[in-house]
């Protein structure tokens, strides 16, 4: 078998780790259950370009419980946890990826994922379509389908089915309101403030902290923080999303007004150099810069670079970086999502619903095939709802039924006040 990683004498780590997390995804193991019965992935070479995650591995378990078989790379180059990447191997998962992998390694990986000719693909950022889509078209034809887990991906995607250069079809596991009700905010809020802690082990109560973007990751990292006593500031381009922020309390403000005056700052929005020059020269001395969206592009790493006099790690994920006028500015994780790099992404009860959404939609995918056409769908309501539905009942958690009088009433325009 084919693989890359660091080490393999970490399986051991690896296995109780992902043991750990699965105690925690009952929904998930449900799926697997059933899967492991019915093998609805029968034969399906499945590569996935995910975070190499404790979750992530119960979710390659449970692709292959259905009869699958998956083959995994790294969806970021700080992203794996090499111990998980070792057990995925130790229990027969090709596997490829290595933390901290410069960006050769990190596409050299990807083709090799590739170069087991996927029949379906499982994205997390949408970098495997795409280098499907530019360097590897002679694998395009044997493709079925897709999945794809994240924000931006869906955007790139959909961008793409726009532009009638989508060559097969896309479930935006992303869009089920399963998926980004829970991990985007609950998620994203919790594993980022997590992310930020352990690198700088720093005090959040009292501090200024300046959240770019108040979508779904915004919203709950702005919640834990003012949780733990911070007054977050919301920088936004949308003035709805703007509003919404100012009306759950947060102070709204152009970076550069908040660039004077937060202690941590962190992007959370899919776009690009959110935070540049202009705004380091402007921030305090020892002010704490983050990144938790997309990949490593929200922050103008590179102008930070230019405009420092000397840089150094100041911790493991902490590099300190002098500026002219003597104000030290530290990065976090290259600028790379601090969730996953110095903490260990979204604990495993909320990816339970993002994973148990990825497992079925590969299952709709095969069912569906003969017709799905060459463009980006969402997840299917059942879908959606069954996993609100399982997740509920693992909690034991009940909820009311609808009386065949209220079922009337809410269907009907005819029945009125009386
Ligand atoms: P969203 O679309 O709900 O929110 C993004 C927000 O950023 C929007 O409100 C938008 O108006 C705002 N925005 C865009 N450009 C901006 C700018 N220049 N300045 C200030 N605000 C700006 O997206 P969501 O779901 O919150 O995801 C955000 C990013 O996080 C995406 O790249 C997504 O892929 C990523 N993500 C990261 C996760 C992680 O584990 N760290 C987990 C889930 C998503």
């Amino acid at each position: 078998m084919d693989f890359d990683i660091k080490d393999i004498n970490l399986a051991k780590s690896g296995h109780n780790r992902i043991a750990w997390a699965n105690q925690t995804m009952p929904v998930l193991n449900i799926i697997k259950e059933r899967f492991e019965k019915e093998k609805p992935l029968k034969g399906i070479r499945l590569g996935a370009c995910l975070h190499v995650t404790t979750e992530t591995a119960s979710l390659m378990l449970t692709l292959k419980a259905g009869g699958a078989e998956p083959f995994l790379c790294a969806s970021n180059p700080l992203s794996t946890q090499d111990d998980v990447a070792a057990a995925l191997v130790d229990s027969g998962i090709p596997t490829f990826s290595i933390k901290g992998e410069d960006n050769d390694v990190y596409y050299k990986h990807i083709s090799q994922v590739l170069d087991a000719r996927p029949a379906m693909t499982m994205d997390d950022g949408a970098d495997l379509v795409s280098i499907l889509h530019k360097d590897r078209r002679e694998l395009l034809p044997g493709i079925k389908g897709g999945t794809e887990e994240t924000t931006t991906g869906v955007i790139r995607l959909k961008a793409m089915a726009n532009d009638n250069v989508l060559e097969y079809p896309i479930v935006a596991v992303n869009d089920a309101m399963t998926k980004h009700f829970f991990d985007n905010r609950y998620g994203t809020g919790q594993s980022t403030l997590d992310g930020i802690i352990r690198a700088t082990n720093r005090l959040i109560a009292g501090s200024t902290f300046v959240i770019a973007g108040y979508g779904w990751c915004g919203r709950g990292l702005a919640m834990r923080a003012s949780g733990m006593g911070a007054n977050v500031i919301i920088t936004e381009i949308d003035p709805l999303k703007a509003l919404e922020a100012v009306m759950d309390g947060y102070r709204v403000m152009p970076m550069e007004d908040a660039a004077k005056i937060g202690n941590f700052f962190c992007t959370l929005t899919g776009d690009i150099n959110v935070i540049r020059k202009e705004h380091f020269q402007l921030m305090q001395d020892g002010a704490i810069v983050s990144n938790s969206g997309h990949f490593n592009v929200e922050i103008d790493t590179k102008g930070l670079e230019n405009i420092a006099v000397s840089q150094r790690e100041m911790r493991p994920f902490v590099v300190e970086h002098v500026l002219k006028n003597g104000h030290r500015i530290n990065l976090l994780a290259e600028g790379r999502l601090v969730n996953l790099a110095s903490a260990e992404g979204h604990p495993s009860s909320v990816m339970d619903m993002s994973f148990a959404n990825q497992a079925l939609c590969a299952e709709y995918i095969l069912k569906e095939v003969n017709r799905l056409k060459k463009d980006v769908y969402g997840v299917p309501q059942e879908i959606d709802m069954e996993i609100a539905r399982l997740k509920l009942d693992s909690m034991g958690i009940k909820v009311d039924v609808l009386t065949d009088e209220q079922k009337h009433y809410l269907s009907s325009w005819e029945m009125g006040t009386t």
